[in-house]
């Protein structure tokens, strides 16, 4: 007889057939004549319950019952039938029930249910079983993959960019260095060889191992805009790296970023991009992923799915910075107390609390904000001439429950003015030689943003902390797993 087919739980229903199930036991209750075991595989947040009648099973299985315990990896066949009752639609009526690996309950630490999330993230490399973590890895996996889906569809190249980098894109010190192991200890380290397996004399692996200072990316973006200059639109996707040395429940010292970069597009084809990409990304997670939003609207965010759903069909409110400072200066007015940054002006790099308060208050809506002072943004932005030379074209999308979610900016196309404003902070330009290259040969108007992608992750599953939305997290005072 040919092996049952194997079945994903996600997959399942009811079927002429026997199938084969593997994951792992999450339940095992036991009555007079009968086992009902839940068993989940990851495919999906409700597994399936296996039920195990006692005068249908084989020997050996009986024999199993008696050891299975919550965390035990299994290999189950049997049909799958309609459930009777229960919460959900089928169950496996199993006929065969092997334990693949045990799992003691004594020294398991998910062998009892709930537990914080804050215990669960000293222990990253098990809290995938859990049900929690497990629907933001998929959310998670469904958002990267949609986001690849929706720049293909719109014609983008995906361009990979390099995580050793010596610029500092963002211009704010916030870089790790990398460096080479002790340089004292040189000798005891592997000799670089040639091609025959000689070993080279004389390799220094010291500091200079890159010729100059090297560090991890804070952003794909420089190198992004050196491909959108030749390739029209294209986006980049993958980790970025800040010593920002912040505890807050939005910073990660390591996190993914997508960063899409467009040749003769300005600040609103920007926002128009940006706003598209999120609606179809979220509008994909809403439609892919109800089993998981329904288990997180449940247990953390009672508005999560209206919030979502209100974001892929309303349009994003468009603010500029002035009237940003305003809003909020009329609102911090009335209670000063209640702010932790009442002091509000223009040149203000607006907080968290005016970020949420924005969003979620004034709004109730994605908010971006635009035309943000120059000395608050980054070198590379483009001045805004028509504003007595004060701002410049940058845009933050605001969201309810996270704040800033996306950071872009028209990009400076122009050498003379790019030139001076970088002599003016004091960087040089000889560092830069290649990004100033770009407008040197056939410059032309360009943009691009920055999604946290983890900000989104927390966003889209309503949690509260962007620990939870990384499988393993990096912080300050963190880099276990
Ligand atoms: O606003 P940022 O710093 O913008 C840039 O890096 C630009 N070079 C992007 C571009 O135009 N291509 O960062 C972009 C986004 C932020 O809006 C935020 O969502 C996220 O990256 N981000 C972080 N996410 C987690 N942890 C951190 N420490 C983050 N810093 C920024
Ligand atoms: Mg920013």
């Amino acid at each position: 007889t040919p092996s049952p087919r194997r079945v994903k739980t996600v997959d399942a229903e009811v079927s002429e057939d026997p199938v084969s199930i593997k994951g792992w036991v999450r339940t095992v209750r036991k009555q007079k004549t009968l086992a009902f075991v839940e068993v989940n595989d990851g495919s999906s947040m409700s597994g399936i319950q296996c039920v195990l009648p006692f005068d249908a099973i084989d020997e050996a299985t009986l024999g199993e019952i008696e050891n299975l315990t919550t965390g035990c990896s299994v290999h189950a066949i049997g049909n799958i039938v309609k459930s009777q009752g229960g919460k959900q639609s089928v169950e496996l009526s199993a006929t065969s029930l092997r334990i693949v690996g045990s799992c003691p309950g004594e020294t398991f630490p998910l062998a009892k249910k709930r537990h914080s999330l804050e215990y669960l993230r000293t222990i990253a490399h098990l809290r995938p079983r859990t049900n929690t973590i497990a629907a933001v890895a998929r959310v998670r996996s469904t958002l990267a993959g949609s986001i690849h889906a929706f720049f293909q569809d719109e014609g983008f190249n995906y361009v990979q960019t390099p995580l050793i980098t010596a610029s500092d894109c963002e211009g704010a010190g916030e870089m790790f260095r990398v460096t080479t192991l002790d340089t004292d200890n040189v000798e005891s380290l592997p000799r670089a060889k040639d091609d025959d397996g000689n070993e080279l004399p004389g390799v220094d692996y010291g500091e200079d191992f890159f010729g100059k200072a090297a560090f991890l990316t804070v952003s794909g973006q420089l190198g992004g805009e050196t491909h959108a200059c030749a390739l029209g639109d294209v986006y980049t996707f993958g980790p970025t790296f800040r010593a920002e040395n912040s505890q807050t429940t939005r910073h990660l010292a390591e996190f993914w970023m997508v960063e899409p970069e467009m040749a003769f597009a300005d600040l609103t084809s920007a926002m128009d991009n940006a706003e598209a990409m999120l609606k179809s990304v979220v509008g994909v997670a809403l439609d892919k992923c109800d089993e998981d939003l329904t288990f997180f609207a449940k247990f953390f965010d009672k508005g999560l799915k209206d919030r979502l759903q209100k974001l892929v069909s309303k349009p994003f409110v468009r603010l500029p910075y002035r009237d940003a400072i305003k809003y909020l200066q009329e609102e911090i007015a009335k209670d000063p107390s209640k702010w932790q940054f009442p002091d509000v002006e223009f040149g203000t790099d607006l907080a968290t609390e005016h970020e949420r308060w924005l969003a979620e208050k004034k709004f109730e809506s994605a908010v971006f904000v635009y035309n943000y002072p120059k000395k608050i943004k980054a070198f590379y932005m483009r001045d805004n001439d028509e504003d007595g030379g004060e701002t410049v074209n940058a845009m933050d999308l605001l969201v309810p429950g996270v704040g800033e979610l996306v950071g872009g900016s028209q990009r400076e196309e122009r050498m003379d003015v790019l030139v001076d404003k970088m002599r003016e902070l004091d960087l040089d330009e000889d560092d830069y030689w290649w990004y100033l290259d770009l407008r040197r040969f056939g410059s032309v108007p360009h943009s691009g943003y920055g999604l946290g992608f983890e900000r989104l992750v927390t966003y889209v599953c309503g949690i509260e902390n962007i620990r939870d939305a990384i499988a393993f997290p990096r912080y300050p005072g963190s880099a276990e797993f």
